[in-house]
């Protein structure tokens, strides 16, 4: 029977839904009774930490290369992060290009296909090698949901249910002291993961970096709330998110390797200008890496599973070059190019009320 080597590999930030993934790829590839149908016997490859592992991983390389079989898998499913490892290692670093060492390992490793399951960093590099020959897939993980051709990317649901989980525990603490809570998430550039965390936990202000937010007005409506009742408050504010006119809080003056600086610092920065402005007991929580960790979801379980079916439905097609996606509600392929598209942002306009900084208050409306 005609053989064919899948690699695997997990790249970017590390969230719940990937180890999923992994497993169903495994399980469908292997599957014996599908065997004879497909004509095909699959091996599955781990390669371990991002595309440094097809940096570094010679043939028989233990360091990078796990192989993968249902026993190894079996558990994979209920478990957090990556088992295969992580980085932000960028082959095509314009300052260290290793792209020529990839090509060249991906050949002498004898990987057919190659399955990479990351956001746009590492799909963008999936992408860069189809261009150049490699039967590549990708399937679509972050937790701040902003990579294009998709509406849903392994990790969100978990992160969103860390979310409001530690929104309620803040809540009962708040309540005792009279206190302001101000709670950083993550999520880049993009709000979804501010918006939709504060519209599940049901926080007073959400800031997101769609819209840049005026301190006053965050100062007048904690005002108006304490007015009217409320013994403490919920300000959820994206990482992102800046003052009008003003530009994103970064931690630190480095980027990675594909040029991106690290954000935060933000809720630090708003607790101390309500503090000021009203004087009252304000804190900042960050939740910071809390929200890409712990088991995943049962949402990200099944997506995790579905699409790491779909994308070996993508191999025994031979349809490469291909990112598995969720449109509206149903699982499907689309062209991995996508991922090189603007990326996906919160729009203000049908999915924000940037009158309260809050999720909207009219969804049938015309
Ligand atoms: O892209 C996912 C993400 O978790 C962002 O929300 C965040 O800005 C970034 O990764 C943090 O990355 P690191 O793990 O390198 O600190």
């Amino acid at each position: 029977m005609k053989k064919s080597r899948i690699g695997v590999l997990t790249g970017g930030g590390d969230c719940a839904g990937l180890n999923p993934a992994i497993k169903w790829v495994v399980k469908t590839a292997l599957d014996e009774r599908l065997e004879e149908e497909r004509g095909v016997r699959y091996e599955v490859l781990g390669i371990r930490d991002g595309w440094k592992g097809l940096v570094y991983a010679e043939p028989g390389s233990k360091d990078y290369i796990l192989p993968l079989n249902e026993e190894v898998v079996r558990t994979w499913g209920r478990h957090g992060g990556t088992a295969l490892g992580t980085s932000r290692t960028n082959p095509y670093d314009p300052k260290n290009d290793q792209s020529k060492t990839v090509l060249k390992n991906i050949k002498n490793l004898g990987l057919d296909v190659v399955i990479a399951i990351g956001g746009e960093d590492t799909l963008g590099v999936a992408h860069k090698l189809y261009q150049e020959g490699v039967n590549a897939i990708g399937i679509p993980k972050t937790i701040d949901k902003d990579l294009p051709g998709t509406d849903y990317t392994l990790g969100f649901d978990t992160a969103l249910n860390v979310i409001t989980e530690e929104v309620d525990r803040l809540r009962t603490t708040a309540d005792s002291h009279r206190r302001i809570f101000v709670v950083e998430t993550m999520g880049r550039h993009a709000g979804f993961l501010a918006l939709e965390g504060g519209e599940s936990s049901g926080a007073f202000i959400i800031l997101i970096p769609e819209y840049g937010f005026s301190i006053d007005r965050v100062n007048e409506l904690l005002l108006e709330g304490k007015r009217t009742g409320a013994r403490y408050s919920i300000v959820i504010v994206a990482e992102g998110a800046k003052p009008e006119g003003g530009s994103e809080v970064v931690a630190g003056d480095g980027v990675d390797s594909f040029g991106h600086k690290s954000l935060g610092g933000i809720g630090e920065f708003l607790a101390g200008e309500i503090r000021k402005g009203l004087g009252l007991d304000t804190r900042s929580v960050v939740l910071s890496h809390l929200q890409r960790g712990g088991a995943p979801s049962a949402f990200d379980r099944r997506m995790g599973r579905h699409f790491g079916i779909a994308a070996v439905d993508l191999v025994v097609k031979g349809d490469f070059g291909k990112l598995v996606s969720l449109t509206n509600g149903k699982v499907a392929a689309v062209p991995l190019e996508v991922v090189t598209e603007k990326p996906r942002s919160v729009n203000v306009e049908t999915e924000y009320d940037a009158g309260r900084y809050n999720g909207r208050r009219t969804i049938l409306a015309d």
